[in-house]
C-alpha cells in the first residue's frame, strides 16, 4: 500500500506520513528535510530493544552520525530531570541548531524530545516516530510538548511543532491490548467530537480491522483542529473532551492503577450524562459511549465520589481564573465548549461517577 500524507500547513508546514514497515525507510524520509547531519535518537527501555536499531540503521544508511539516548520508560520519567539530562545528550551528540532529534516512542518519549528540541539552543528540529496507538492518533500531532512537575502533569511545556512525523502501524504489534485499549479511548474520543461515522464504525466493528483508516482518520482530525487553533483559545479545546475529568481521576490514583486512556473514557461518559440531564445533549448519547468503551475493554464508571472529582477537576490546566471550561456533546460527532462559574461544576455533574 502507498503512503499516506497529511500536511500540516500552519503554523509551521509538516507532514505527516503513515505506512507499514517504514521505520526501515526513515532515514531517507528524514533526508528530505534535515537540515544537518547530526542527530540525536531518543527512546525508552521498553521500546530501545524493539526499534531503536532499525532506525539507526536507516538513519546511518542515509548518511546521517547518529546518537541515542535511552531513558527508563514511564510517566515517572517525565521530569524536567529527564529533559536536563536529554539535552546534555544532544550537547554531548555535538547537535548544532541545524541538528535534530528523533523521538521514537510512546506519548512520553514525544512530549520530552519535542520539549527538549524546543529549548535546546532556543529551538532545534526534531522529527516524530510515535510507536504507541495513543501517541500514533494523538500526542505526536499538534506541537505541544512539555513535561510533569511534582505539582501536576503537564504543567510546563512549550508548543513546538516537529518537522514530520512517520506513523508504522506495524510498530502497533508490539504494544499489548491494555495499550491498545488506551488509545482506542482517544479515537472513541475523536468520534464523539467529531465524526459519527469514525463512532459507528468503533461500536459496529473491531478496530484492529480498520486500524490505518482510524490513524488516518484520527490525525486528519486533530490536524485540522489544530491547525485552525494552534495555541489552544478555542476549538482546539474539543479535544480535551473526557480530560478535565479524566485528569481527575488519575490523579486521585497517583497516576497508578488506571490508564489515560481509561480515565478520559469515565470523564467522556461523566460529561455525556451531565449534559443529558442538563437537556445539552441527546439522550441515549452517555449508553452510546458506554457501548463503544465496553466493546474495547474500557470501564465507563468510578467509585470516586463526585464531589472529589470535581475537586480535581477545578484544579486542572483547563480552568480560567473564576470560570471553567468543560466539553459537552450534542450529540455523536459535535461538542461545544461550556463555560461554567467554577462553583457551578459540582451542580452541573450532579451524582454522576
Ligand atoms: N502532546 C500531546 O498533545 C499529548 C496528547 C495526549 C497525551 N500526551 C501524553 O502522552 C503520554 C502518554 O502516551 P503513551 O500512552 O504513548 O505513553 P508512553 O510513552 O509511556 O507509552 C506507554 C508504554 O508503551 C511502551 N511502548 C511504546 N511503544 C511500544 C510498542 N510499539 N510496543 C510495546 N511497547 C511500547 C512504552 O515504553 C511505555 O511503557 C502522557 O504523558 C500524556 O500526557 C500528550
Amino acid at each position: 500500500m502507498s503512503a499516506k500524507i497529511i500536511s500540516v500547513k500552519s503554523p509551521k508546514a509538516y507532514d505527516i506520513i503513515i505506512q507499514n514497515g517504514q521505520l526501515d525507510r526513515s532515514g531517507e524520509l528524514i533526508k528530505s528535510v534535515a537540515k544537518g547531519n547530526n542527530c540525536l535518537v531518543v527512546t525508552d527501555t521498553n521500546v530501545e530493544p524493539l526499534y531503536l536499531d532499525r532506525v539507526v540503521h536507516s538513519l546511518e544508511s542515509s548518511g546521517f552520525n547518529v546518537s541515542s539516548y535511552v531513558f527508563p520508560a514511564g510517566e515517572e520519567s517525565k521530569t524536567f530531570r529527564t529533559v536536563e539530562n536529554m539535552l546534555g545528550a544532544f550537547v554531548s551528540a555535538g547537535l548544532t541548531r541545524s541538528d535534530f532529534a528523533v523521538a521514537l516512542g510512546g506519548g512520553v518519549t514525544g512530549d520530552l524530545t519535542g520539549f527538549a528540541a524546543s529549548i535546546y539552543q532556543r529551538g532545534i528540529d526534531y522529527i516524530g516516530i510515535p510507536t504507541t496507538l495513543l501517541a500514533q492518533i494523538d500526542s505526536s500531532v499538534g506541537g505541544k510538548t512539555g513535561c510533569d512537575l511534582v505539582y501536576g502533569k503537564n504543567l510546563a511545556g512549550a508548543f513546538h511543532a516537529p518537522k514530520m512525523v512517520i506513523i508504522d502501524p506495524d510498530c502497533l504489534d508490539t504494544l499489548d491490548e491494555k495499550a491498545y485499549s488506551d488509545g482506542l479511548a482517544e479515537a472513541i474520543k475523536y468520534g464523539v467530537i467529531k465524526s459519527e461515522r469514525l463512532f459507528n464504525r468503533l461500536l459496529q466493528d473491531d478496530a484492529h480491522n480498520f486500524i490505518n483508516e482510524l490513524i488516518e482518520e484520527c490525525v486528519s482530525i486533530k490536524r485540522d483542529i489544530t491547525e485552525n487553533d494552534f495555541y489552544e483559545s478555542g476549538e482546539r479545546m474539543l479535544l480535551n473532551f473526557g480530560h478535565t475529568i479524566g485528569h481527575s481521576i488519575e490523579k486521585y490514583y497517583d497516576f497508578k492503577h488506571i490508564t489515560h486512556g481509561e480515565a478520559v473514557g469515565i470523564g467522556m461518559v461523566i460529561m455525556t450524562r451531565a449534559a443529558e440531564t442538563a437537556g445539552e445533549c441527546e439522550a441515549g448519547v452517555a449508553e452510546l459511549i458506554i457501548r463503544c468503551l465496553h466493546n474495547y475493554k474500557l470501564p465507563a464508571t468510578t467509585g470516586i465520589e463526585p464531589e472529589k472529582l470535581c475537586a480535581g477537576a477545578l484544579n486542572d490546566k483547563k480552568r480560567r481564573g473564576k470560570d471553567i471550561k468543560i466539553v459537552i456533546p450534542k450529540k455523536i460527532g459535535t461538542c461545544t465548549v461550556k463555560t461554567l462559574p467554577a462553583d457551578d461544576l459540582s451542580k452541573y455533574i450532579g451524582g454522576n461517577k
